[in-house]
């Protein structure tokens, strides 16, 4: 093992694991211990994903992120990226969370300049520890809700409640966007939209939805009515869903995913939006720079028919992660 540490070339893309001081307080500390200890995995894919965007920081600017994912997934997410860059692997840990961000941050920042300054509301569901509030100057106009389990959102607040009190950390909690909200539900309930309305959340203004890493951890009927719901605000205002969706058999197999579509691009229009862009991991407008290798995965998966479902040169199942971008509005038409 040591010899194979000695192998390991210095690369500044990769610098050594540096924990920020503030997560060795007793606070933050204790906070990460809660969500070991109390929990569960789908509560906790949250700190996952944020330990994604801080260990891929030399693309992604989101400094906060080792505050809200932890020492523990820190560490992990670090010692599996180790291991591939030793055994040269083509695709090095968490690079399609990597894709996924930078595919949702680049996404609203052209909808939100389509809209021409104007901002619009932002509503995030399944926020976890997402910090695009703090993060994307493309907000500053906008009015973002973050939608998200009581219990996360609560860690979430002391944990943003702790970098304000330190010295160090507080530089990076000035907020971007022009308000946020945390309304703390659970979107399975009939009762999510009325509480995002008794938030502050108007229907008749323009909504930008993030659902990026949610819908699969819902039931099928749940995810159908999710999404029933939002398409419903398209015959009320300019209405954009920027989401996430797994195929059938799963990249993750694992018994929280359930909710998948095969073809997004024809669900979304029979539930009322007029407009549906499609894109896999490896597309122009989902590479950025990271899939340039032919033999990658996602070139690979790409270059099959969507309907082929497992890969001929092998049998493996087509794991594949389609982020779609779907509009409507009452005149159709993008203000
Ligand atoms: C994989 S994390 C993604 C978090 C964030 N969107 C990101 O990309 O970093 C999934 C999040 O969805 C939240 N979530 C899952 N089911 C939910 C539900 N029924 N209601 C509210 N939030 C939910 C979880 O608590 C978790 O924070």
């Amino acid at each position: 093992m040591a010899d194979q540490e000695n192998a390991l070339p210095q690369d500044p893309t990769w610098p050594e694991l540096k924990l920020p001081d503030l997560l060795h307080t007793d606070v933050v500390r204790e906070v990460h211990a809660t969500i070991e200890n109390e929990w569960d995995p789908l509560q906790r894919s949250a700190c996952q994903t944020a330990a994604g965007r801080a260990l891929w920081k030399h693309l992604i600017h989101d400094p906060l992120a080792d505050l809200l994912a932890g020492e523990a997934y820190l560490t992990s997410l670090y010692e599996k990226i180790k291991k591939d860059r030793i055994n040269n692997a083509r695709e090095v840990s968490g690079v399609i969370l990597a894709v996924r961000t930078l595919w949702f941050d680049s996404q609203l920042e052209a909808v939100l300049n389509s809209f021409s300054g104007r901002g619009a509301q932002v509503v995030i569901l399944g926020a976890g520890m997402d910090a695009r509030a703090y993060r994307l100057s493309c907000l500053k106009e906008s009015d973002v809700f973050e939608v998200d389990f009581p219990k996360v959102l609560q860690v979430k607040t002391t944990l943003l409640q702790a970098a304000m009190e330190s010295t160090n950390e507080h530089q990076h909690l000035t907020q971007s966007a022009k308000s946020l909200t945390r309304v703390a539900v659970d979107i399975r309930d009939n009762d999510w939209l009325d509480k995002l309305q008794i938030s502050g959340f108007v229907p008749e203004k323009n909504t930008i939805w993030l659902l990026e890493g949610i819908l699969y951890y819902l039931s099928h009927s749940q995810a159908m009515q999710v999404l029933k719901i939002i398409a419903e605000k398209c015959v009320l205002t300019h209405t954009v869903l920027l989401a996430d969706f797994m195929n059938k058999p799963t990249t993750l197999s694992s018994s929280i995913l359930h909710f998948y579509s095969d073809w997004p691009d024809h669900l979304l229009p029979s539930l009322g939006f007029s407009h549906v862009k499609l894109s896999q991991i490896g597309d122009p407008d989902a590479d950025f720079g990271l899939m340039h290798d032919p033999l990658n995965l996602f070139n690979k998966l790409r270059s099959l028919p969507r309907s082929v479902q497992h890969h001929p040169d092998d049998g493996t199942p087509c794991c594949r992660l389609y982020l779609v971008q779907a509009s409507g509005s009452p005149n159709q038409t993008i203000p």
